[in-house]
């Protein structure tokens, strides 16, 4: 299936690379994942990466409970392009009912052929209620959540995955524990964010952790944090003998980064440096894919969060900046994307570098009264917000 293992060349120990991925029965070409990003991966950026590479593209986090009581917001986030042959979602909750409800609207209702169920968002209105981040702390509980899950999807043959990370804070660790569970629970694979609930998007992912969980589990664990650039998603597989990598904010403003990835679990070393003048065809094509999705107003708005990252370390006024993040139209994008110099190299100096969310660590991690007292909590979640939408 494609699973890292180590080689011997010349007495150095090597690494294979993994050339695809297996998640029960859905096989992925390239061992990549498009992290899922509340407000980000949404159908039409989901379909520009993977008009770039090849992997596996998961819509942004949608609630349980939404799902199951119909919410309309829920609803107009579970929209697939035509072109998406696998269909993959994030889905959230505390509840394990709710949960094994959904898992099974999403499998019946809505074609989806992976589910990836969200424990890692370190956002204090989830972990207030035990969602999230918190939930792993409680380790009966994420079994209850797990196996409803599991067995919901079992029917239709989808795998279900599960995306955490290292713990609440460095006193509080979960992963390891987090592993065996979703193995003993029939996980088809753990993805996990190399940093704690606390650090939130703060300093570095520790890949160790990621290697620490590979040593521990017998099931793909996916390695997530500070991919910026391919070599990054070679290092870490390299590093920690991962199935395979979930790429995230590196990708922000490069799509072409599926391309580079591909590429490099092919053996190919390659680093796409698109000019000014590509970089303005695939902020045409994103807004055009949008707006095909949205309807032209709400996707051009939609695009304009995305500016300051395709833009990063160009040369364009602020003036101009400041107008695009205004664009309200095609027409409208057009005239001001035609300013730009197309001749423009890619500022390299880029390369490697973090973008964005990043910020400070937590000073404390918000959990519901008496959440540390025991590590069970069977039948003991909260209830969850249909509408919950900030993702991870
Ligand atoms: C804007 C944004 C939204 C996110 N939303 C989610 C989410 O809905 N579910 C989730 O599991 N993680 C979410 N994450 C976390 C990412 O999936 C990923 O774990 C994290 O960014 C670390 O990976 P990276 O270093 O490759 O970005 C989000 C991250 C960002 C930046």
């Amino acid at each position: 299936m494609g699973r890292g293992g180590h080689g011997f060349d010349n007495g150095a120990v090597t690494t294979v690379l993994p050339d695809s991925l297996t998640l029960g029965s859905v096989r992925v070409e390239t061992p990549v994942v498009l992290a899922p990003m509340a407000g980000i991966t949404n159908a039409a950026y989901r379909r520009l990466c993977a008009e770039q590479g090849a992997g596996l593209y998961v819509c942004e986090m949608i609630t349980s409970r939404g799902l199951v009581e119909g919410d309309e917001t829920t609803k107009k986030m579970l929209v697939f392009d035509e072109l998406e042959t696998v269909r993959s979602v994030q889905l959230y909750g505390t509840d394990p009912v709710y949960i094994g409800k959904a898992v099974e609207i999403l499998c019946a209702d809505h074609g989806v052929a992976h589910v990836d169920l969200n424990f890692g968002c370190p956002v204090p209105k989830v972990t207030r209620k035990g969602g999230g981040g918190a939930l792993p702390w409680k380790r009966g509980l994420l079994g209850e959540v797990l196996e409803h899950a599991v067995a919901a999807a079992a029917p239709y043959d989808v795998p279900v995955t599960m995306k955490t990370r290292k713990g609440l804070d460095d006193d509080h660790l979960t992963y390891l524990d987090a592993g065996r569970i979703a193995q003993e629970s029939g996980v088809a694979a753990i993805a996990l964010h190399g940093r704690t609930v606390q650090q939130a998007y703060s300093g570095e992912a520790d890949w160790d952790a990621i290697g620490a969980l590979v040593d521990h589990v017998d099931i793909p664990v996916l390695g997530n944090g500070d991919i910026w650039e391919a070599a990054d998603a070679v290092r870490m597989v390299e590093q920690t003998g991962a199935a395979g990598v979930v790429v995230g904010r590196g990708c922000l403003g490069r799509p072409w980064l599926f391309r580079d990835l591909a590429a490099a679990f092919h053996g190919e070393d390659v680093a796409t440096l698109p000019s000014l003048g590509e970089v303005k065809t695939m902020m045409r094509r994103h807004a055009e894919l949008l707006s095909e999705h949205m309807g032209e107003e709400r996707g051009c708005k939609e695009f304009r969060k995305h500016i300051t990252w395709y833009l990063k370390g160009f040369p364009a006024g602020g003036e101009l900046r400041h107008r695009l993040a205004l664009v309200d139209s095609l027409a409208s994008l057009d005239e001001l994307l035609a300013d730009l110099d197309d001749a423009a190299p890619f500022p390299e100096r880029e390369l490697g570098t973090p973008r964005g969310r990043q910020g400070a660590p937590r000073k404390k991690v918000v959990l519901p009264d008496g959440w540390l007292d025991d590590t069970d909590g069977r039948g003991s979640h909260l209830r969850e917000d249909a509408d919950e939408a900030t993702g991870g």
